[in-house]
């Protein structure tokens, strides 16, 4: 099979969005991006808005990241910006980009990138690349609805540059990529395709789904537990992972990195943030809270040795593998837990991670979890350490006994007030 977009279809649309920018950009927004088109144009680099900030633009949508791509050096015009209007700069020589964070506290993160060309020395390796023009730049990408530009400097503002049709595949809500190889040369871009489809409710157009064939997934299973674990990341940071992981299932992607992924149930309970009074929740520095909570939702009815495993083959941070153990676990003793008092709960509980607790909450509802949460773990009796020391008794495992004991009959209100918690002291004391 050729290309699947025909060259000669390739052609420039004259479609201006000059006031779609206008419409749909705020005055700061428009102003920052003047300002950095300004000073590119000094330069002699013509510069564009690009990739999801087109398609997010088309489509009527929130606009997160703005990334600006130009034919000419984008680390020189990023250095420029910051001697002029001040802020921050983030430079990376091997890819010609750099990320500039201007002083103003409101002002979005520019992301300032050389055109450029991407090579793929094999299968599934990151790409090498090479500075370009902007029409490698856009054939080098995913699918044809992040493969648009819209000009932004001097007399050009607003020009369209759609070479593989994106615009008619927006119309027509349709994920489709730029060539037969794009999948082997980077298979997560089949996590991508799906990503797109659900998020915006598109379909993988046909001739694309069947490049999800057993040369890409081959490529697949031979990539990095990081890349692999990153597109799942992704996933929970979308509105409805289940639909997500559904698909990919159905297209048979997971068996290659897990035969239990393969066969799980999806319906994952909606990821909701816990209510403030929920305390604090330790989740790994990579991943978000969100991201966290997918993952031990995603696994929780795995076994403790195929949470390992998968752990291991996709580079779970180690508090990660912990938390989805821990939950799984939680999970299948639950029902033997029924009749416990709340200090029996709270004295389990307390060894495992908040995160774990929370997931298996929304899992099962039972609410001594959200009791547990949201005030058990906090109960502490008001007598001290020093307490116990002023009333002559020498610290040792003794000391952890009684104040354990105090705090279970605050717990399973055997003491409600300072005085009940005097008398109990006393007689513990004198034992
Ligand atoms: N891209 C690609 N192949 C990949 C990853 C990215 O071609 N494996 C290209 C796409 O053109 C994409 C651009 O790089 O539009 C930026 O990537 P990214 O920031 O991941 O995607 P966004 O388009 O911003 O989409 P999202 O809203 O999901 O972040």
């Amino acid at each position: 099979m050729g290309r699947i977009i025909p060259d000669f279809l390739c052609y420039n649309t004259n479609v201006n969005l000059a006031d779609l920018l206008k419409k749909s950009l705020d005055s700061s927004l428009l102003d920052l991006i003047h300002r950095v088109a300004d000073e590119s144009s000094a330069f002699g680099f013509p510069i564009y808005l690009v990739g999801g900030s087109v398609r997010d633009l088309m489509l009527a949508r929130p606009i997160v990241d703005l990334d600006l791509t130009l034919e000419g050096d984008a680390i020189k015009l990023a250095r420029a910006l910051v001697k002029k209007y001040g802020g921050d700069l983030t430079i990376h020589e091997k890819f010609f980009t750099a990320t500039w964070t201007p002083q103003s506290s409101n002002s979005p993160i520019l992301d300032l990138i050389s055109a450029r060309r991407e090579t793929y020395a094999s299968p599934g390796a990151l790409p090498t690349v090479t500075k370009s023009t902007l029409d490698d730049d856009l054939r080098r990408r995913d699918f044809t609805i992040n493969a648009m530009a819209i000009r932004v400097d001097g007399d050009y503002f607003g020009e369209l540059y759609d070479p593989l049709h994106g615009q008619n595949d927006i119309e027509k809500k349709s994920i489709r990529v730029l060539h037969p190889k794009s999948f082997v040369d980077d298979p997560t871009r089949i996590f991508r395709a799906v990503r797109y489809a659900e998020r915006y409710g598109f379909t993988v157009e046909p001739e694309t789904l069947k490049l999800v064939n057993d040369e890409s997934r081959k490529v697949l299973s031979d990539l990095s537990g990081e890349r692999l674990r990153h597109e799942f990341d992704l996933i929970f940071d979308e509105p409805n992972p289940s639909a997500m992981l559904k698909q990919l299932s159905e297209l048979d992607v997971f068996q290659s990195i897990h035969d239990q992924l393969q066969v799980m149930r999806y319906e994952l309970p909606p990821l909701e943030e816990p209510l403030s009074g929920f305390g604090e929740f330790a989740v790994p520095d990579m991943l978000s809270f969100r991201q966290s909570l997918g993952w031990t939702l995603y696994l929780i009815n795995l076994s403790e040795a195929d949470i390992e495993t998968l752990a291991e083959r996709l580079a779970f941070p180690a508090l990660l593998t912990k938390a989805v153990i821990s939950a799984s676990t939680l999970k299948k003793v639950l029902p033997s837990f029924k009749e416990w008092k709340p200090s029996q709960w709270t004295f389990h509980l307390d060894d495992l991670p908040s995160l774990s607790v929370y997931a298996v909450y929304l899992v099962s509802k039972e609410t001594a979890l959200s009791d547990y949460l949201s005030k058990w773990q906090h109960v502490k009796p008001l007598t001290t350490g020093d307490d116990l020391k002023a009333r002559g008794l020498e610290p040792g495992p003794r000391f952890g006994e009684i104040l354990r004991q105090l705090r279970a009959a605050r717990l399973d209100g055997e003491v409600r007030n300072e005085e009940d918690e005097s008398r109990l002291l006393a007689s513990l004391a004198n034992n």
